[in-house]
């Protein structure tokens, strides 16, 4: 492992032999934590040629159990985030599909770094299970059209280690290790058919569209190659999506947007990611699958299919129901806007980081989360401000940690005299 480290500080290709040595040592616990950590870090700051990110992905891939999905009827379809601010899309987009009759086989992530993770969102809905058994995974997948779980069991267990080691090592926003990271686990749980959501601005990982477009277009040939359909939409994360970060607060506006009490940037992106989803398993123009999916949210049977997922997974729908019935967090604090005009900027990789001071995410690995901390964004980019108007509501449990998420949220808010240029939201579909 020496070696393997020393060769990647020095700007050299590891060999097949040398990534499976690595993987496979890792996963089973041979290699400690600090020799990973440090090829990760020379991995991000060397990079990896496409044959070494192959090999990576597919040794990833097989580092534990492949889902066999035949039991399924019909083509299963999966989706999946790089990771954003205030990204509860796939709350939204896997019921919208399951209610068109889809199949999704969802394995999701927790939060890493300052972008939240839906594992972590569906906890908190009192009851809900995101570790199922393969079986009852299925079981779900076929009476009901979908089910999301954690990636438990033995899916990709190399990708489940180095994701926690990366959050923790500052080694995320990395091509190699995102495409990687993402690919394993897609190829792993067999769905026919991955839509990838490929996030670019400042809560992304990817800062810019020409990165975004680089990590998209090398997911999507890993995709292909390994005989599935795959595209990947180019999504804005220089501002957080919707006006909810934070776990229970995000469960909250995915309900708001599926009971079409909603619409502005969120409903824009979901209804993109869905139709997309529907066009690969059915073959219908994207446009019809648009129609279709914004129909389902308005005669609420997207909704009413969350509910079933929900209660599926031993959740509470009483919650969805009625969102006041989460729990609350038990302080809040207004921050007010200091001068009139329009808000011009709304920094997402700040208002992340704010959040996670807040509690909604992890600063160390394994650390607890506070499922009712967050962020409620009242002021969005392009949006008239009067001095003293409310941008935002911070929550948390812990009073002392209101000083500095403050400080940090501030730092990612600019009011300007002009009005800004209107956001585009989706950059590109990659297919
Ligand atoms: N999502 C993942 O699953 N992995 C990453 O590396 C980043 C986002």
């Amino acid at each position: 492992m020496f070696d393997i480290i020393a060769k990647k500080r020095d700007g050299g290709a590891l060999s097949v032999e040398e990534i499976s040595f690595f993987v496979k040592g890792y996963t089973n616990g041979e290699i400690p934590d600090y020799q990973a950590a440090a090829l990760l870090m020379a991995i991000y700051l060397n990079g990896m040629n496409d044959e070494e990110i192959s090999v990576l992905t597919k040794e990833m891939a097989q580092s534990g159990d492949t889902a066999d999905m035949s039991g399924i009827d019909g083509l299963t379809v999966d989706k999946h985030s790089t990771g954003g601010v205030g990204d509860k899309t796939t709350l939204i987009v896997v019921p919208i599909v399951a209610a068109l009759g889809g199949k999704v086989a969802k394995m999701s992530g927790r939060g890493l770094g300052h972008t939240g993770g839906t594992v972590d969102k569906l906890e908190s809905i009192p009851g809900f299970r995101t570790e199922l058994s393969p079986e009852e995974f299925f079981e779900n997948v076929n009476t009901i059209g979908a089910s999301m779980i954690g990636q438990s069991g033995n899916l990709a267990p190399a990708d489940k280690k180095l994701y926690a080691l990366r959050d923790v090592t500052a080694t995320v926003s990395c091509i190699p290790l995102i495409a990687s990271s993402i690919m394993s686990k897609k190829l792993a749980s067999g769905s026919d058919c991955i839509v990838l959501d490929v996030k670019a601005g400042s809560g992304a990982f990817m800062k810019t569209v020409e990165d975004a477009e680089r990590l998209a277009v090398r997911m999507v040939n890993i995709g292909k190659a390994a005989g599935r359909k795959v595209s990947a939409v180019i999504t804005n994360m220089d501002i957080p999506l919707g006006y909810a970060v934070g776990n229970s607060l995000e469960v909250c506006e995915a309900v708001k947007i599926l009971k079409g009490e909603q619409k502005g940037d969120l409903y824009e992106v979901s209804v993109e990611l869905a139709a997309n989803m529907l066009m690969l398993t059915t073959d219908k123009p994207l446009e019809e699958c648009r129609s279709e999916v914004k129909e389902v949210i308005g005669n609420g049977k997207a909704f009413e299919k969350l509910k079933e997922i929900v209660t599926a997974q031993g959740g509470d729908t009483s919650v969805l129901d009625d969102t006041e019935l989460f729990g609350k967090a038990k302080y809040f604090f207004e921050i007010k806007a200091w001068r009139s005009g329009y808000i011009s900027k709304l920094d997402s990789e700040k208002i992340g980081i704010s959040s996670v001071i807040l509690g909604a995410g992890r600063e160390k690995k394994g650390d607890p989360i506070d499922h009712s901390a967050g962020i409620v964004l009242r002021k969005k980019p392009g949006d008239s401000v009067n001095e003293d108007d409310v941008l935002a509501v911070l929550f948390t449990c812990d009073e002392s940690r209101i000083f500095e998420a403050e400080k940090v949220f501030r730092s990612a808010v600019e009011i300007s005299e002009e009005k800004p240029g209107e956001e585009t939201l989706i950059y590109k579909v990659i297919v």
